[in-house]
C-alpha cells in the first residue's frame, strides 16, 4: 500500500462509484487514455498534484497513471476534497494527501507530502504548490521539466513571479487554453456555482436581485444563469469595458457600494481581495446571502463580516448565519471559500472533460519540450486546442464546416476586395 492520508479509506468503495460515473461524462479524456495506455508517453515522469480532489480530478490522475507518470496529489483548497473520491484513490495505489476541512498547517502539510516524491513535472490550480516549491525547495528546481497551472489567479501569480524574475522552471498557462478557460470558467462556474447556492440556502432565485462582482469569465457565466433562473442581474465591474459588455448583455451595472444596498445574493468572481467589505455590509438588507466564485477566500471580507457580527450560527451545511450587532442578519456560503466546490462538488465531469484533456497534453508536451525552455509563462498549444475541440464536438455528435482550399487561401490573401 502506497502512502497516503485521507479521511476514512472505508469510504472508497463509494467513491469508485463516483470516479466511474465521471468517466462516462469525459469521453475525449478516457479516449486519449485508451491512446496513451499502451506506449506510455509519461513513463519517467513524476507529477505532483494541488488540484480540487474530486471525481473528475481523479479520472484524469488515473490517465496520468495510465500514461505511465507516477503521480502523488494533494487538494487545492481546504475545503473542496470530496472524502470518498479520495479514498477510492488511496485505494487504487494513488499516494493522496487530503481530507475536507483541512486546517492551513495540515493543508501546506499535504502538500509537502506531494513533494517528498520529488517531482519531475508539477500540476496545479492557484499556484501553491509551485509557490511552495520555490519558497522551500529550490533544490528540487534542477529536476523539473516544467509545470501547469489550471486557474486565472494561478496564472496572474506566476507571471507576476515571471516579471519580477523570480520563476525558475517553465509554466504552462492551461487555464488560458480556448477550451479551458471559454468553457469551464463560463458553463462550469456558472451552472455550479449556481448548485452550491441552491444545495445551501435552498432559495428561490427567481425574483431576487443576485449582485455578480465580475464580469470576466466566470462572472459572465454566473449572470447568465441568474438571468435564466429568473434573477434581476446587477453586475460590478473595475473594467470599463467589460462593466460596458455587461450593460449592452442587459444588465444593470453600478459600483459595490450601491449594489450593496439592493442585492438579495452577492457573487464574487474577480480574483481580487476585498471587494465586500464591511463599509458594503452595513449597507446590505437584513437576509442577504454572500458567496465567493473566486479561486482564494479573499474577496468577501470575513474579518470584516465577523467584526460586525454579535455571534454566528452554522445554518444548514455550508450556510453560516451572522447575527450583526445591529439586529440584521447577513449570510455566508462556504466561509467564503468557492462556493461551488465548498457546497457542491465543483464542475459538471462534461465540462472538466476538456479542462482535464488540456491539463493531459500540457503534462504531454512539457515532458517532451520542457527541458528546452526557459523558465517562463508558456501558452498552450492552438493546435491541441482545436484537436481537443474537435475530439469533444464528435463525441457530441456534431460535424462542422471545413474551409475549402480557396476559403484557407483566402483566409490569408490580401488582394481580393470589393
Ligand atoms: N469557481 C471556480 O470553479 C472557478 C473556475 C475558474 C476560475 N475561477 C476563479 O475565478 C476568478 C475569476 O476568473 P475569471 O477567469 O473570470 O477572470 P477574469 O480575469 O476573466 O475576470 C475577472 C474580472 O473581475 C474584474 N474585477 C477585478 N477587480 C474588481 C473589482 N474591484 N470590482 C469588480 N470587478 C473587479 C476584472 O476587471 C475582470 O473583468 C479567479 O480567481 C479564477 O481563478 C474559479
Amino acid at each position: 500500500m502506497v502512502d497516503y492520508k485521507v479521511r476514512d479509506i472505508k469510504l472508497a468503495e463509494e467513491g469508485r462509484m463516483l470516479v466511474d460515473y465521471a468517466e462516462k461524462h469525459m469521453p475525449v479524456l478516457m479516449h486519449l487514455r485508451k491512446q496513451h495506455s499502451e506506449k506510455k508517453p509519461l513513463k519517467g515522469m513524476r507529477i505532483s498534484g494541488c488540484l480540487h480532489v474530486t471525481k473528475e480530478t481523479a479520472v484524469l490522475v488515473e490517465t496520468l497513471r495510465a500514461a505511465g507518470a507516477e503521480v502523488a496529489w494533494s487538494g487545492c483548497n481546504p475545503l473542496s476534497t470530496n472524502d470518498k473520491v479520495a479514498a477510492a484513490m488511496a485505494a487504487n495505489d494513488i499516494p493522496v494527501f487530503a481530507w475536507n476541512g483541512l486546517s492551513k498547517e495540515e493543508y501546506y502539510w499535504c502538500i509537502e507530502k506531494t513533494l517528498e516524491h520529488r517531482p519531475n513535472l508539477t500540476l496545479d490550480d492557484g499556484a501553491d504548490l509551485i509557490f511552495t516549491l520555490h519558497r522551500k525547495h529550490e533544490e528540487m528546481i534542477p529536476e523539473l521539466y516544467g509545470g501547469s497551472e489550471e486557474t486565472t489567479t494561478g496564472v496572474i501569480r506566476v507571471r507576476a513571479m515571471a516579471e519580477d524574475g523570480a520563476l525558475k522552471y517553465p509554466i504552462m498557462a492551461v487555464n488560458d487554453a480556448d477550451t479551458k478557460h471559454m468553457f469551464d470558467n463560463v458553463y462550469g462556474t456558472g451552472q455550479s456555482s449556481f448548485d452550491g447556492v441552491l444545495r445551501a440556502s435552498a432559495i428561490l432565485i427567481a425574483g431576487k436581485t443576485v449582485v455578480i462582482s465580475g464580469y470576466g469569465f466566470c462572472g459572465h457565466g454566473l449572470a447568465t444563469r441568474a438571468r435564466g433562473l429568473g434573477a434581476d442581474v446587477v453586475v460590478t465591474e473595475a473594467d470599463p469595458v467589460r462593466a460596458l459588455q455587461a450593460r449592452m448583455d442587459g444588465y444593470r451595472v453600478m459600483p459595490m457600494k450601491q449594489a450593496a444596498k439592493e442585492g438579495d445574493l452577492f457573487i464574487t468572481a474577480t480574483g481580487m481581495k476585498d471587494i465586500i467589505t464591511g463599509e458594503h455590509m452595513k449597507a446590505m438588507k437584513d437576509g442577504a446571502i454572500l458567496g465567493n466564485a473566486g479561486h482564494y477566500n479573499v474577496e468577501v471580507n470575513t474579518n470584516d463580516l465577523a467584526a460586525l457580527s454579535e455571534g454566528k450560527k452554522r445554518v444548514r451545511p455550508a450556510l453560516d448565519e451572522y447575527m450583526l450587532k445591529d439586529g440584521r442578519r447577513l449570510y455566508l456560503l462556504g466561509e467564503g471559500r468557492l462556493v461551488n466546490l465548498v457546497a457542491a462538488e465543483g464542475h459538471p465531469s462534461e465540462v472538466m472533460d476538456l479542462s482535464f484533456a488540456a491539463q493531459l497534453n500540457a503534462m504531454l508536451w512539457l515532458s517532451v519540450n520542457g527541458r528546452n525552455l526557459k523558465p517562463a509563462v508558456y501558452e498552450f498549444p492552438k493546435d491541441l486546442d482545436r484537436q481537443t475541440a474537435l475530439a469533444k464536438l464528435e463525441t457530441m455528435g456534431i460535424k462542422i464546416d471545413r474551409l475549402t482550399r480557396e476559403q484557407a487561401a483566402y483566409a490569408t490573401a490580401y488582394a481580393e476586395g470589393t
